[in-house]
């Protein structure tokens, strides 16, 4: 039988991205899954006029005026009847006839594998979990065992596909990206990256890898007769992995992985060609997953704990702390720090945050629910600890990673908070959707400080869509701008201000409803763009425009990740002068995570979360001061 990822190859004749994601022969995956799969609809093509118009009506909040003029001519060029647009409209539907998603492939490739951005910071989200309550090393272990468990509960119902399927809007979402996130890893190459997935091999991995000062090994999780390790098993071989590497002067081989992925992908052609080193690189690229045994970070307040657990999750803290107890490229690491930090740092390729989170949900109460009971055991063998040989070019590479790392680490500015005044439930109370009015708050942030407003992206789930993984909502619309501009300005009046602001709320959740069904424009014009590059000669102007570059550089790059548990996703801003802001709404409070680059001068997270929560209690305040009957 062929892999599942063979398969949809083969049927839709998506033969090109063979050398982007290698599937290992033979599945286990059999009827539920795939039913499943086979009753999602396909992803449309939108009608060519329908995004020109909307881009236009996009660009009007963020590009002057006279840019936008130019812009329309361009369209208008563009769209004409028997024009280049038309064309690659004509195209791009073959291929969506063609292929069982007519964007994954490309956008595996575009946003992610042909990037060239070290995955620190620039693509891999970070989670911070609820501080838990130990403050030791068997604190730290117990916990650790707990979580391997829960994961490997986790795993149990992927493979006898039982994951409950999602739902959005009342539709049942696609189920794939479960099956990408355990024993999988992103392989440098030396201009385009490829992800491996063993989880359908004919010898699916049967341990994972846990890294503690720097030393990696290899941690048989199942017995012989297939059952998992219990929690205290699994107690027992971390404390021999413990105390077998109690030494802390190891080269921190992981922090190749943080490098430029055109560096990383030489230094690992390098690293590879002893035979030891490979054996020990394959190890951990085949693990089911990675546990990251911190040590001790340093200590900060009550109230900057969870930024400072932020970029724990997100960079490590840099080669002196615990840059060096990662391989970056592995799709799950899990981190567990001695004083209750906890988290977990994923790489996006094969997946968004959504089915992260959930794992996450299940873990947490699986940890929560389960009782040590400590019992005499047959002795298990020792993990396996991986060796490295560290020539002096790999040496040299590593001494290059780790100035590279501490560079990006100091220039990294990360606040995470907590907003305490109220969740979804004042949204809601004023029949607003929560989403939009978080959206609308981050926008009168923005305008607040820049006196404008800028591009910015909201990941939209495209799930719906067999296949699907996300298109952007853009939170910045005519009806935002005319919003933040009146809120402050003393001569409006509160019911007109409110009237705005439902407008506003009311179109970034229409927005929404248009992106999660597969009619936004950010998707459909990267499609005729790369479908420009296959086709013509030439690039269609509208792609070389101002405008357009405008569009994407996305000054807010944002996202909603909720979960069950009381966490926060956080991840670096997508441009310079950006920020990266990530929240988790819950009923009574959000939690957020708000990134931007010290580098920059004009970019504060602290003053942009200020301005949030200042932004979200306004406009509460204004709704509460406006009684209903008024409007
Ligand atoms: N009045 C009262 N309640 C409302 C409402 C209204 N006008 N509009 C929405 N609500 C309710 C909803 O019913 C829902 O209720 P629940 O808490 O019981 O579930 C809740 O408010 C949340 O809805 P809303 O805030 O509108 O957002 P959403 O849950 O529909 O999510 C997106 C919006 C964009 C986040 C979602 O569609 C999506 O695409 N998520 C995926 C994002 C993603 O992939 N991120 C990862 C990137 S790595």
């Amino acid at each position: 039988m062929l892999s599942i990822l063979a398969r949809t190859m083969a049927k839709t004749g998506m033969e090109k991205s063979c050398c982007l994601v290698k599937p290992v022969s033979v599945t286990r995956i059999t009827g539920r899954y795939l039913a499943h799969q086979e009753g999602l609809p396909h992803l449309p093509v939108p009608p060519l006029q329908q995004t020109c118009q909307r881009f236009i009506m996009a660009m009007e909040p963020i590009v002057d005026k006279e840019e936008l003029s130019h812009t329309k001519e361009l369209i208008a060029e563009f769209q004409k009847p028997g024009g280049v647009g038309e064309r690659l409209q004509r195209s791009l539907e073959r291929r969506a006839q063609k292929t069982e998603n007519w964007l994954s492939d490309w956008w595996l490739k575009t946003a992610y594998l042909d990037y060239r951005m070290p995955v620190v910071i620039h693509s891999s989200p970070g989670v911070v979990l609820p501080r838990m309550e130990f403050n030791d090393r068997q604190g730290q272990m117990r916990f650790a065992a707990k979580l391997i468990a829960g994961v490997l509960d986790f795993k149990a119902m992927i493979d006898n596909e039982t994951v409950p399927v999602e739902y959005l809007g009342g539709k049942p979402l696609c189920m794939h990206q479960y099956y990408q996130i355990l024993s999988s890893c992103r392989i440098p190459g030396l201009k385009q990256d490829t992800v491996v997935n063993h989880a359908q091999s004919s010898r699916p991995p049967t341990h994972i890898t846990v890294v503690h000062n720097f030393q990696f090994f290899v941690l048989d999780v199942y017995n012989s007769d297939g059952t998992p390790l219990t929690v205290d098993q699994l107690y027992g071989q971390l404390e021999k992995i413990w105390n077998s590497s109690l030494q802390t002067n190891k080269e921190p081989i992981g922090i190749l992985t943080s490098q430029h992925r055109n560096t990383w992908g030489k230094a690992y052609n390098n690293l590879i060609k002893e035979k030891t080193n490979k054996d020990s690189v394959r190890a951990i690229q085949k693990s089911i997953f990675t546990v990251c045994l911190d040590a001790p970070m340093p200590r900060v307040s009550d109230e900057m704990y969870h930024s400072r657990a932020a970029v724990q999750m997100i960079h490590g803290g840099g080669s002196r702390w615990n840059s060096g107890n990662r391989w970056f490229d592995k799709t799950l690491q899990f981190v567990i720090g001695e004083d209750g930090s906890c988290g977990l740092i994923y790489e996006h390729a094969p997946a968004e945050g959504p089915p992260i989170v959930s794992l996450i949900d299940h873990v947490v109460e699986y940890t929560k629910t389960f009782e040590m009971i400590r019992t005499p055991m047959v002795p298990l063998p020792m993990p396996k600890k991986l060796r490295f040989n560290i020539t002096p070019e790999v040496k040299k590479d590593i001494e290059k990673a780790k100035q590279n790392m501490n560079i990006m680490v100091h220039d990294l500015d990360v606040k995470v908070i907590v907003f305490s005044h109220f969740g979804k439930n004042v949204p809601k109370a004023h029949s607003m959707s929560p989403d939009a009015f978080i959206q609308m708050a981050l926008q009168l942030s923005y305008y607040r400080m820049y006196k404008r407003c800028c591009a910015t992206y909201e990941s939209a789930s495209l799930r719906m869509f067999k296949l699907g993984r996300t298109d952007t909502i853009r939170s910045a619309s005519i009806d935002s701008a005319n919003f933040v501009k009146a809120f402050d300005e003393p001569a409006r009046q509160n019911t007109e201000k409110v009237a705005l602001m439902e407008k506003a709320v009311k179109a970034h959740r229409a927005y929404t409803n248009m992106a999660i069904q597969g009619q936004a424009i950010d998707r459909h014009l990267l499609g005729l763009k790369l479908q420009a590059i296959e086709d013509l000669a030439s690039m269609p102007e509208i792609f070389m425009d101002t405008s357009y570059a405008v569009a994407l550089h996305y000054n807010l790059s944002t996202s909603q990740v909720p979960a069950k548990t009381d966490c926060v996703m956080c991840f670096g801003p997508v441009v310079p002068d950006g920020y990266g802001v990530c929240y988790n709404p819950m009923a009574n409070h959000i939690n957020f995570s708000v990134s931007a680059f010290n580098s920059c001068n004009e970019t504060n997270a602290a003053r942009m979360a200020k301005a949030l929560e200042d932004a979200l209690l306004d406009m509460q305040s204004l709704l509460e001061q406006t009684p209903k009957a008024k409007l």
